[in-house]
């Protein structure tokens, strides 16, 4: 691997993960994952963002410095946006490798850095509004936008080239395809980020939605000329794209999403996928998009970016000894988790010895800001009034979520 330029003296020095591991120990990444990190040279030298040790990365970080003729002894500061080891598990090693490098980070950061990698020397704790003269015009300051995605978060600024270096903020999934920058991204790849993107912010950062809101707002006075995230691409031409972007999708926990309906569903022994049908067919007269998932057949990862992206949620699941059907309860745990609020809903299932199934649905749906229609359980095999029920509460919910204006607009590349 060489170094990619981001201008004269600013490089991309990151690693493409293909990997078959789960990131964060729970999603699944498929199309891997960018590890971005990036070199800045002045008088001085910067790393913002490492690697950690993950199918060869930690190599490749090496391997790109050395296209670029930087020696780990020459790094000055090793610039920590946010201490989450997929992009501090090099930490350790680069601290041996180059002792005199100052570790940069918040005070949360830094204390991090002791806890995860019992590193006690050289540790620089910086605020909002601190700067690093790294000489030859260029600074770097740093601004505190804590949760985005941990508490310990901070975004670094360099003022000479405008080049915002944003941590996790306006990350996505899925490693390069062969350019790291938006505008070089081919009209056949961008659905690949568009999915890519929002599959990422279901899974990891939805919950910090206000977060991002008020990072946004807290960022708005710099000059950005390029935004430099710690996953995905590089945002060179179009930085507002995906800014905009992310405000959409942080506004999908403030008011209700796409015009569109996820339907999400599980059965034992075929009852509650005899409701399922019915309920499909009153979606589909009244002409609404639909996503369909079952569990636990599909990983949640994937079903939690479709019903993020929905302003219809309808949930389908069985009771099973007492309670919902656990893949159901799970995924609805990972719902309440990911703060995937402001929808309309139904729920149907079907019991058979016992209920219980829907006196978790309450639980799990309590402060959720959903708007539910009236759920429909149904012992055994439903009958054919029942089915009649749960078609005309699926057109009821679909004729409900068609009248949601879409948000999308402005946002192509
Ligand atoms: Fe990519 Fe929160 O780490």
């Amino acid at each position: 691997m060489v170094a990619i330029k981001l201008t004269d003296d600013v490089f991309w020095i990151g690693a493409n993960v293909h990997t078959e591991d789960l990131f964060e120990g729970i999603w699944p990444i498929p199309n891997g994952v960018a590890l971005n990190s990036y070199v800045i040279k002045g008088d001085k030298i910067a790393i913002i963002e490492l690697v950690r040790e993950w199918g060869g990365a930690a190599l490749t970080l090496l391997k790109n410095l050395e296209s670029i003729s930087i020696k780990l002894t020459d790094i000055d500061y090793i610039i920590l946006n946010h201490l989450e080891p997929d992009h501090t598990g090099f930490t350790y090693l680069l601290n041996s490798l180059s002792p005199d490098a100052e570790i940069v980070s918040t005070q949360k950061g830094v204390n991090l850095v002791k806890a995860f990698y019992q590193i006690e020397n050289n540790l620089k704790p910086v605020k909002t509004g601190d700067v690093i003269d790294l000489g030859d015009n260029k600074k770097l300051e740093f601004t505190e936008i804590p949760n985005v995605h941990w508490p310990e978060t901070m975004v670094t600024y360099e003022t000479n080239s405008g080049i915002l270096f944003s941590g996790d903020a306006f990350g996505a999934f899925g490693v390069h395809q062969g350019c790291i920058f938006e505008d070089e991204t081919s009209d056949e790849s961008k659905p690949y980020w568009e999915e890519e993107t929002l599959r990422y912010y279901a899974n990891i950062i939805s919950t910090f939605s206000g977060n991002v809101l008020n990072a946004i707002e807290k960022l708005s006075g710099l000059k950005i000329n390029m935004i430099a995230p710690s996953h995905g691409l590089i945002w060179r031409k179009s930085p507002e794209v995906i800014v905009k972007k992310y405000q959409r999708y942080s506004n999908y926990n403030k008011d209700y999403a796409e015009p569109a309906i996820c339907v999400v569903w599980g059965s034992m022994y075929g009852n509650t996928e005899v409701m399922l049908n019915s309920v499909l067919r009153g979606i589909g007269k009244v002409g609404v998009p639909i996503k369909v998932h079952r569990v636990p057949n599909e990983d949640p990862s994937f079903i939690l970016s479709n019903a993020y992206r929905c302003a219809g949620l309808i949930i389908g699941a069985p009771t099973y000894e007492y309670s919902m059907f656990p893949p159901m309860k799970y995924f609805m745990e990972l719902l309440r988790k990911k703060r995937i609020t402001h929808k309309k809903v139904f729920y149907f299932g079907s019991y058979g010895w016992s209920g219980g199934a829907k006196k978790d649905f309450d639980n799990l749906a309590e402060n959720m800001h959903w708007d539910i229609l009236e759920p429909l359980t149904f012992n055994g095999y439903p009958t054919l009034e029942e089915l009649e029920k749960g078609e005309k509460l699926a057109m009821e919910l679909a004729q409900q979520v068609k009248q949601i204006p879409s948000k999308t607009k402005d946002e192509n590349y």
